[in-house]
Order: structure tokens, then C-alpha cells, then sequence
């Protein structure tokens, strides 16, 4: 399936002549340009929404500075080729790869590089046909869709399957190939999986490497970092832990963190699920009337009755596992 996040349309903030020193051609003021852009709003809030990714936001400034300035040199008439921007983003599961490429959208639209800031989603199913003939259109339909936005192509290694010679997968390699170096103003695609996959995916299709300026790692998170996510998280849902179910976290993260299939913030927010359920039914057993107080409150023995304290295997586990061995009945994972 497909994800389309739209953004709204109207966050543009440029003024025609915001940024150029006034009675003069030659000078531009970037304190002024970088003002009215609103930027440091947008990436003060990247930094309160999202915990850590210090490398990566970072980067986001570098990429916005670098847009800034852009846009002032095609102000005082110096080069205007536009920079390219296809990315690829490398990390585990759940360290926020999706998330960023999102906000990235929209600040990219922002800074008038994009038309819409839209992120639309695809794997390899979404492009790839099973029969000859199904590839081209889909794939055409996607890029469709993704114009004047960002498309984020999830594990984007599986597009390309050397075992099988008849592949259709090498035909949407070459359209979005195509794509990305013809309407370069106009899409900007974030490639994203496994950093090894991702290289020797790259090893083997040079024409994607060469198209790609950025490369952008995300870390694990560190169990300090899990548990700001946590805390967050429970914030913005009006929520929060009492010291003994922040100890308890603490506790439960560490023993999450060894089983398999530990999935960074992802594993975080499942967790945080099952937790309100059980302070939920907590509550409704103690019954009687409750305090605001206490419908916020998450209380210790909430957090300890998950089953990774008795040494077993949280459901999404359970869930990982039925799900791998429906794809090894189908034939693999793809
Ligand atoms: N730094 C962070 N701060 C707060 N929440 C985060 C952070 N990183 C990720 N999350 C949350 O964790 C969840 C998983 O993140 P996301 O889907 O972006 O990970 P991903 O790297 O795309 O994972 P996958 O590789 O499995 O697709 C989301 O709900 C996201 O909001
Ligand atoms: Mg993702």
C-alpha cells in the first residue's frame, strides 16, 4: 500500500525581495533572508518533536543553509542550477528514518524547493508488476503521485533481485533512474533500508549512487534516548510515568532491548500502547471515582505485568514472527 501525508500548501514564506539589501544589487543581508524564513522556528521544532538524531539534524540544517544561500545567489544573478537532492537515508528499524523524511518534505517545501512537500510511500510491491507489462505503469503512477513531493522508497534494495534474470524490478530501477535526473526540480527521492543491503545495492547500481548527493545514517537509539521517547510520547498524549514506572521502564527497555526484533522508537510506542491498556484496565477494576490525576498517571505496576519481566516475548514478537512465516509460505519476503 501506498502513504500520502499531505502537507498544506500555503507554508511558503518567501517574499520577492526578502533577504536583498535595499539600493544595492550586489548585497544581500542573510540574517534578513534567514528571518523571514521562519527556518530556525521549523527546525527548533524538529529539535523538541524528536529526540536525539543529533548527525541527522544537523544535516537537515546544513541542507537548509545550503537552500538559503542558493536562493539568494539566483538573487544577485550567480548560478542557478538547483542542488539535487535525492537521499538516502541508512538504520535500523524504528530509528526514525520515515519520521525525518517527512518533516523533510515540508521543510523542503518550506523553502520553496517543492511544490507540494507531500511524502508518498512505496516498496518494491508498489512498483514492481508479477506480470510483463504491469511494471511500467505502476511505477508511472507512483512517480505521478509523488510530484511536487518527496518519494520514500522503503528497503529500496529489493527493486533489484540479480537471482532472477527476467526480473521486473530492473525496469523500475531504470524509469526512476530516468525520472530522478530529468525532473530532478520537480521530486526529490529518499532511498531508505539497512545500511550493508544498501550498499552493495549500490555497488551494483551505479546509476543510483551517482544520483544521490546525501547519505544520511541513523543511529540506535541509546536507553537514555528510548526513554526521552518515551517520555515524550506520553506527553503528547497526556500522559506520564510516576518515578517507580520510569525506573520500571527503565528496566523493561533493557530486557526489550536483547530480545529479537527490537525495533527502536517503534518498540517504544507498542510499548507505551500496551502499557495505557493496562493502566485502562487497572482502572475500571479498582473502580470507584478517580481523580484527573490518576487517569494521567501511569503507576509502576502498569509498566512491570508486561511479560518481558517474566522472561517472555512481547506480542509484537509474536506478531514479527506469524508475519515472517506467512512471507516464507509465500516465498519470501519482499
Ligand atoms: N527521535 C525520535 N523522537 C521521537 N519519536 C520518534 C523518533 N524517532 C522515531 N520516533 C517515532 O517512532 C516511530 C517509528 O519511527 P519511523 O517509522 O520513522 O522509523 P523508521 O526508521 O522509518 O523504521 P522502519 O525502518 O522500520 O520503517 C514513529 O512513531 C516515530 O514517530
Ligand atoms: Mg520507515
Amino acid at each position: 500500500m501506498t502513504k500520502t501525508d499531505t502537507a498544506p500548501v500555503n507554508a511558503s514564506v518567501e517574499s520577492p525581495q526578502a533577504g536583498l539589501a535595499e539600493g544595492s544589487g550586489n548585497v544581500v543581508d542573510i540574517s534578513a533572508a534567514h528571518r523571514d524564513s521562519n527556518l530556525d522556528e521549523i527546525l527548533d521544532e524538529l529539535d523538541r518533536e524528536l529526540v536525539g538524531l543529533k548527525p541527522v539534524k544537523a544535516y537537515i540544517r546544513q541542507i537548509a543553509s545550503l537552500l538559503l544561500v542558493a536562493r539568494l545567489r539566483e538573487k544577485v544573478g550567480l548560478d542557478t542550477e538547483r542542488p539535487t537532492l535525492h537521499m538516502c537515508f541508512t538504520g535500523h528499524p524504528g530509528t526514525g528514518k520515515t519520521t525525518v523524511a517527512m518533516r523533510m518534505a515540508k521543510i523542503l517545501q518550506h523553502l520553496g524547493y517543492l511544490r507540494r512537500g507531500h511524502l508518498v510511500i512505496a516498496t518494491r510491491d508498489d512498483l514492481v508488476g508479477q506480470y510483463v507489462g504491469h511494471t511500467a505503469p505502476k511505477t508511472k503512477e507512483i512517480l505521478k503521485k509523488a510530484m511536487g513531493g518527496v518519494l520514500f522508497i522503503d528497503e529500496a534494495y529489493y527493486l533489484y533481485r540479480p537471482e532472477n534474470e527476467r526480473d521486473y524490478g530492473q525496469e523500475a530501477i531504470e524509469m526512476l533512474l530516468q525520472v530522478m535526473e530529468n525532473q530532478r526540480e520537480d521530486l526529490v527521492v529518499v532511498l531508505a533500508g539497512y545500511q550493508e543491503r544498501m550498499n552493495t545495492f549500490f555497488q551494483y547500481n551505479p546509476g543510483f549512487r551517482s544520483r544521490i548527493a546525501h547519505h544520511i545514517s541513523f543511529p540506535d537509539y541509546t536507553l537514555e534516548e528510548l526513554t526521552a521517547i518515551a517520555e515524550l510520547m506520553l506527553q503528547q498524549q497526556n500522559y506520564l510515568f510516576d518515578d517507580g514506572a520510569r525506573r520500571a521502564f527503565g528496566e523493561y527497555l533493557e530486557l526489550r532491548r536483547k530480545q529479537p526484533h527490537f525495533a527502536n522508537a517503534r518498540s517504544v510506542r507498542n510499548a507505551i500502547d500496551r502499557i495505557k491498556l493496562r493502566q485502562a484496565n487497572r482502572l475500571v477494576e479498582e473502580g470507584g471515582c478517580v481523580a484527573k490525576e490518576q487517569l494521567l498517571r501511569i503507576s509502576e505496576s502498569d509498566v512491570r505485568r508486561s511479560r518481558v519481566f517474566k522472561g517472555g516475548l512481547e506480542m509484537e514478537l509474536e506478531e514479527a514472527a506469524a508475519c515472517s512465516e506467512s512471507e516464507e509460505r509465500r516465498g519470501g519476503a519482499s
